[in-house]
């Protein structure tokens, strides 16, 4: 019989974790506390389903026994209670996310790992009051998970060694790519990374410097293109020649240097910049909806993934 994995929490990312765990196999029993929410929920995975093949990412037959493997619980002891992973993907709030990881810990297995997907909370504030909180653990997936293989697996103070191994190998036996944290930190990796990219892309919108579609065009065009398959060390490593990361920064870290010292550093987005970035990116998008745009962003994806992962 095929092995539970439980989904608490179905909008825009449980859903799609739905549709990742079916599509791995696993019988998906998914919960959400609004009814509307796990009802529209199978027609999600559908849709996401329907995506992968017809972008050949996944035959039909594997697709149908997919959909066969997801199932509404509308408690969550009945979707938790014979899990062998647990994936919340609730409100981002410390609030739900505590209250919700009890009733879970409550109903659930004792050896099962419990994963929140949260963006940016701590699990040592979640796991604070739980009687078992070392199978807690951050497993924070880019969006939309059944598509991106990246997993920031993240410890609280309180998650134990062994559960962040589990976790790993969990994750790469399913092909994704788990990166473990050994610290928590607000924002994890990925969602940093991109928080100080953003900033000097607004930086250099706001100081009249480029416009929103010429700086979103030197970010895509360029390092955009190598970051779909290697991170900054190894291609500045790849940029001092022969000499590698270490002739990098003895010539250019100086350089590098210069423009640190001059780039945007405040930590609230500037008011008078939000109507700028707005009528930028209306003015690069030329009248294509939203629907239209993320269809391209998704068709485009699914390329780039068959680039990269093969
Ligand atoms: N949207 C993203 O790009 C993204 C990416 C990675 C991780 N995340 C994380 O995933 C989580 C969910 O985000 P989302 O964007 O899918 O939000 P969402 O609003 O689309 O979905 C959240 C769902 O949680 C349900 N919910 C609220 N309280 C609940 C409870 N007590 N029990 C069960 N279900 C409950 C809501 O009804 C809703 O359907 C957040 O922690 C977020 O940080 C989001």
């Amino acid at each position: 019989m095929a092995k539970v994995v439980a989904t608490v929490g179905v909008g825009t990312v449980g859903s799609s974790w739905a549709t990742f765990y079916s599509s791995k196999g696993f019988k998906v029993k998914m919960y959400d506390a609004a009814e509307n929410v796990l009802k529209l929920a199978p027609n999600s995975v559908q849709r996401n389903l329907e995506f992968m093949i017809e972008r050949g990412l996944m035959p039909r037959e594997e697709a149908d026994a997919a959909l066969q493997n997801i199932e509404s619980c509308f408690e969550l002891s009945e979707a938790v209670c014979d899990a062998t992973f647990i994936q919340e993907s609730a409100f981002e709030s410390y609030e739900v996310k505590e209250k919700l990881f009890e009733g879970i810990e409550e109903a659930c297995p004792r050896d099962t790992i419990i994963a929140s997907s949260s963006s940016g909370l701590l699990m040592t504030n979640i796991q604070k009051n739980l009687k078992t909180p070392e199978r807690c653990v951050i497993c924070h997936p880019f969006n939309p998970p059944h598509l991106l293989p990246l997993v920031e697996i993240v410890p609280g103070e309180k998650t134990s060694t062994d559960t962040l191994r589990r976790a790993k190998e969990f994750f790469e036996g399913l092909g994704k790519v788990p990166v473990i944290l050994k610290k928590e930190m607000v924002g994890h990796i990925a969602n940093r990374l991109s928080a100080a990219l953003w900033r000097e892309a607004i930086h250099l919108v706001v100081e009249g410097v480029a416009s929103v579609e010429d700086v979103d065009k030197a970010v895509w065009a360029g390092p955009g293109l190598r970051w779909a398959f290697m991170g900054p060390h190894l291609t500045y490593h790849l940029g001092g020649g022969k000499g590698g990361l270490k002739y990098f920064l003895e010539h250019l870290g100086p350089a590098f240097e210069s423009y640190f010292e001059d780039l945007g550093s405040w930590t609230r987005i500037p008011e008078h910049a939000k109507p700028k970035l707005v009528e930028g990116v209306i003015e690069e998008v030329q009248g294509k909806s939203i629907d239209d745009l993320v269809k391209w962003r998704d068709a485009k994806l699914a390329e780039v993934l068959k680039a990269v992962l093969g």
